[in-house]
């Protein structure tokens, strides 16, 4: 039996990204890492009023230069070797900077920052161990900044709706989540080699997309502390020169991982089975579920896993001995893309000197299990998770 939950509903999901913050000032803006992402970043900030965008750097010289001059953006300071300079450079007054680097140049430009008084908005994932991101999260504290991290879907309505529907108690106690997704072939290789280098990247399927699943079901239940994991990583198919029939070199390049999988306890007698793959031969490892006491919910995957719902989702509940099914539609997002959403959000955070959107102290445990997921597939076992208090 189905029945179509009211689309016309107030799902009051984009509150916290629609108001404007006081403009009492411009804030000042540097970008950390002019590559892909960074274009998204600045494409955002040039659509905020409220923003200056005064400095970019990059390892590579001319890099930065090339990146603003495309993106038509003029008088951008971006004489600089590294992120080191640029924030050193105190006539520039940053009052926050997009750090856009590749994951194993996360945590260093990050404190750095933080050290040097200015707000992070740090791209996912968070870091590529867990010992970084305890760095990270010490350094924020000591700054008394505002750190957020890059996770935009969490701003899609569908995924404010998931959290809804557990956080209204409907499920029942959640003991069980399957989740994860993944591409049949989706190896990133776009710009090179950034995504599937071990020098660069530090952790492949596992930590670029993983951390999207993680964040989707983590967010719902309330993030509980991860206790143990049990974790694997394979590489067959970025390690296979015919994946890239083009750039066979690649093969050789990959040193990351292209499928993960583990099973990991949570706080609260929570058990999480998870995979995540950028390339495999089925169409999906399956959609997401949250299984409650009272009720279930199903969030299909999508065949480009990039952390969004899929399809319409579906609670399962049994009352009077009747088998329910009840669809819930596809919420529209309003209010500009969801990268602007990021932006605003964080901006708005610098700004009023409230919490970050997407917490550090929630994305730690996020680091925390792909990392336990990357020591145990090394050591062959399952692996205990301790994430120290940060004050
Ligand atoms: N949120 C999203 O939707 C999304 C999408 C794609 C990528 N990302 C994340 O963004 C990050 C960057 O990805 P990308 O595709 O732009 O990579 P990229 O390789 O295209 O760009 C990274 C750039 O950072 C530069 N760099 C590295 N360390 C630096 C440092 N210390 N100082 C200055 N410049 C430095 C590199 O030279 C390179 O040009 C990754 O961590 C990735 O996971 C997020």
């Amino acid at each position: 039996m189905a029945e179509k939950m009211d689309a016309k509903l107030d799902y009051n999901n984009q509150e916290s990204v629609e108001k404007t913050a006081p403009v009492n000032r411009k804030l000042r803006v540097g970008i950390i890492g002019c590559g892909w992402i960074a274009g998204s970043h600045i494409d955002s900030y040039k659509r905020m009023e409220d923003v200056d965008i005064v400095a970019g750097c990059d390892l590579i010289p001319g890099k930065a230069a090339a990146f603003f001059e495309r993106n038509g953006v003029a008088n951008v300071k971006t004489d600089y070797a590294s992120h080191k300079e640029m924030l050193d450079d105190a006539s520039l007054k940053l009052d926050a900077v997009s750090v856009c680097t590749y994951n194993r140049q996360h945590a260093i430009p990050t404190i750095y920052a933080l050290k040097k008084g200015v707000n992070v908005l740090l791209e996912k994932p968070f870091t590529v161990t867990l010992d970084e991101a305890i760095e990270v999260m010490k350094a924020e504290k000591e700054s008394g900044k505002v750190l957020s991290s890059g996770f935009q879907p969490r701003l899609d309505a569908n995924m404010q709706m998931i959290k809804k529907i557990v956080q209204s108690g409907e499920l029942g106690k959640v003991y069980y989540i399957q989740t994860g997704g993944g591409r049949r072939r989706g190896i990133p290789t776009p710009f090179g080699t950034s995504f599937i280098a071990d020098e660069t990247a530090g952790l492949g399927a596992l930590a670029d997309i993983g951390c999207y699943s993680l964040d989707m079901v983590l967010n719902a239940v309330g993030y509980p502390k991860p206790l143990t994991v049990t974790g694997y990583k394979s590489d067959y198919f970025g390690k296979d020169p015919s994946y890239y029939p083009d750039h066979p070199e690649y093969a050789k390049a990959f040193g990351v991982d292209d499928f993960a999988a583990a099973f990991v306890r949570l706080e609260g007698g929570i058990i999480l089975d998870f995979r995540i793959a950028w390339a495999m031969n089925i169409d999906t490892p399956g959609d997401t579920i949250i299984l409650g006491t009272k009720a279930g919910l199903r969030i299909p995957s999508t065949d480009c896993w990039n952390g969004t719902v899929g399809g319409p989702m579906k609670i399962y509940k049994t009352i009077g001995g009747v088998n329910m099914e009840t669809e819930v539609p596809i919420i529209p997002n309003k209010g500009g893309s969801l990268f602007d959403k990021k932006i605003r959000s964080f901006l708005d955070a610098c700004k009023n000197g409230t919490p970050a959107p997407v917490p550090s102290s929630q994305i730690i445990y996020n680091q925390a299990i792909l990392d336990g997921i990357a020591r145990s597939a090394k050591l062959g076992r399952e692996v205990r998770i301790h994430v120290p208090k940060i004050d």
